[in-house]
């Protein structure tokens, strides 16, 4: 039986070849989570396996594991610095480029890396393409102190902003807390439709208890989107 991914799976690895155009011999690269970003793995350690020079840097504990699994050795972002170029999934992306993530709960070091990267592209099946977003919940990492209080000031600020709904909760991994990389909590609200998701995304970092958000606004430069056609295409912001 052939090891080569169909449907949806093959569209990930289409976009992330497709991103893969873009890695140079000598650059600085942040490597995001989730199994986009995986697929982003796997394709480079071929690359790396023929000869291509990089420094690279994980977004989480999972993706660190996974590359040095590849034979792609991992540094510190302390170490590294600056980085030329980060290449993460997406679980919605809007016509601007805006992202919802965290869907793995890595959002905070995976917005971390891509700040400090010079360029960020987002890649993604299909399927995470939306006219607005908001359909996904959105993740947002709580310290664990107050975290109840931390969640009460979170549905005041929806309860004012431009959203369809407010619902939200701790998300659990078998029926424990989910604990972050960091140690954190996430809680996930179903917003149904982010109406200003520029405004929502500084609000929501303004409350104490609040690490980080799961909106990307105007980071990823390009998206690199992949069908379960086997084609894949680049997508810039509107
Ligand atoms: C993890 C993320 C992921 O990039 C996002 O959830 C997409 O994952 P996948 O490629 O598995 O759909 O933000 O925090």
């Amino acid at each position: 039986m052939s090891n080569e991914p169909t449907g949806a799976e093959l569209g990930k690895k289409m976009a992330a070849e497709l991103a893969l155009q873009r890695v140079q011999s000598g650059m600085t690269l942040g490597l995001g989570s989730g199994s986009t970003a995986d697929w982003f793995v796997r394709c480079l350690a071929g690359r790396v396996a023929d000869g291509l020079k990089i420094t690279c840097v994980a977004t989480s504990k999972k993706t660190e594991t996974h590359a040095l699994e590849c034979g792609i050795a991992i540094h510190t972002l302390d170490d590294v610095g600056r980085l030329d170029l980060t290449v993460d999934g997406a679980d919605e992306i809007d016509p601007a480029l805006n992202l919802i993530k965290g869907g793995g709960g890595c959002h905070l070091i995976e917005k971390i890396v891509a700040a400090a990267s010079d360029d960020f592209i987002v890649i993604a099946d299909d399927r995470k393409l939306v006219p607005n977003l908001g359909a996904f919940p959105l993740p947002i990492e709580v310290a664990p102190y107050g975290w109840q209080t931390t969640a009460l000031m979170i549905e005041d600020l929806l309860r004012n902003s431009d959203v369809d709904g407010k619902e939200g909760g701790r998300r659990t991994i078998n029926s424990n807390p989910f604990e972050t990389d960091e140690r954190n909590y996430i809680l996930d609200y179903h917003l149904g439709r982010i109406g200003d998701a520029v405004g929502l995304a500084t609000a929501l970092n303004t409350i104490p208890g609040v690490v980080e958000n799961g909106l990307f606004i105007n980071m990823a430069s390009r998206a690199m989107i992949g069908s379960a056609d086997g084609t894949a295409r680049e997508v810039l912001p509107e």
